[in-house]
């Protein structure tokens, strides 16, 4: 009667991860329970998730290695994988809500969510930003309700927002992802989605565009400038060890706040139910909470599906 925070499954975005071909789903190894699907099995699995409430998801393709450039070209390709998907989603299951996550990660040799100066010491920050802006056109084209930054090179949202708007698809959304944080959480996502260890690579960090996690200021100025630039939402990103910056911009914004928790934190705890050490669902359903309690409207986790089936069962 008196509880102050709920959890609902129409507040959970799933994120999924696609590959190509029509074989059976791909377990990931680190993430106990999540697969990678095929195209049809990914609308199949769209159809379950709104049956069950949840009607957003994000999707993350694996990109076959030979299609993988300096670049990133591939994801600018009306049939990438993406777009392909995308397209059979919407006209399927309509109502879905299709999150296109906008970085070249997935499809650079080296694994960055940028291109490379030509001295390969740093990320080309301009013209990956008109790279980003036709990547968002291209998904937006393929039927993407939001395109969502993730990339975090500096002055995208507005090069976007000018770029969807510029080509028909104002009415097209900007998830932006705002508080992005150099995370080591992010590993099991980059087995799942087989991107490359960048620093292996190049010797390049993401540490040197993601957001320092020392710096609550500097996340709280990165919001407000997506804001300005013309985000739709602002998103934080891991939510677990971040719930101080969901709380800060939840107070300085009025719009929608979106947190992601992350692959790694998914893991940690699917490790420790999988050894016997705790509740799995128990403590599912507790991380989901503190992230509602800190401020997100919206939720990104690996838990939607499995937190909504048992919603439903309970009520
Ligand atoms: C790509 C991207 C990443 C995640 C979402 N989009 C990985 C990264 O920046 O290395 C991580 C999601 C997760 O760990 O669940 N830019």
């Amino acid at each position: 009667m008196v509880a102050e925070t709920v959890v609902l499954p129409e507040q959970l975005i799933q994120p999924l991860f696609v590959m190509e071909g029509s074989g059976k789903p791909e377990p990931v190894k680190s993430m106990p329970g999540i697969e990678r699907f095929s195209i049809s099995a990914i609308v199949e699995k769209c159809r379950q998730l709104i049956e069950l409430g949840v009607y957003g998801v994000a999707l993350f393709p694996k990109t076959p290695e030979e299609k993988k450039t300096p670049d990133g070209a591939e994801a600018l390709s009306p049939d990438c994988l993406v777009c392909r998907t995308i397209r059979a989603i919407k006209a399927a299951v309509p109502e879905c809500v299709v999150f296109a996550d906008i970085a070249l990660d997935p499809y650079t040799t080296h694994g960055h969510d940028g291109v490379l100066c030509e001295d390969e010491r740093d990320i080309d920050n301009d013209r990956s930003v008109e790279i980003l802006a036709k990547m968002a056109i291209n998904n937006a084209a393929a039927g993407a309700d939001f395109v969502a930054p993730s990339d975090m090179m500096d002055g995208r949202v507005a090069a976007i927002r000018r770029a969807l708007d510029a080509n028909g698809f104002s009415e097209t959304g900007i998830l932006a992802y705002s508080a992005k944080f150099a995370s080591a959480f992010y590993g099991p996502f980059r087995e799942a989605v087989g991107s490359k260890k960048e620093k292996n690579v190049t010797g390049l960090s993401k540490k040197t565009y993601q957001l320092a996690p020392a710096n609550r200021r500097e996340a709280i100025r990165e919001a407000a400038l997506d804001e300005a630039e013309g985000a739709d939402m602002i998103m934080i990103k891991p939510a677990g060890t971040y719930l101080d910056i969901i709380r800060d911009v939840r107070e300085r914004t009025d719009l929608p706040v979106a947190a992601y928790q992350v692959s790694g934190e998914f893991a940690q705890i699917m490790a420790a139910e999988t050894l016997g050490w705790l509740d799995g669902n128990a403590v599912r359903d507790e991380s989901l909470i503190a992230i509602k309690r800190a401020g997100a409207d919206l939720i990104l986790t690996y838990f939607a599906e499995s937190y909504a089936r048992d919603f439903r069962n309970r009520y």
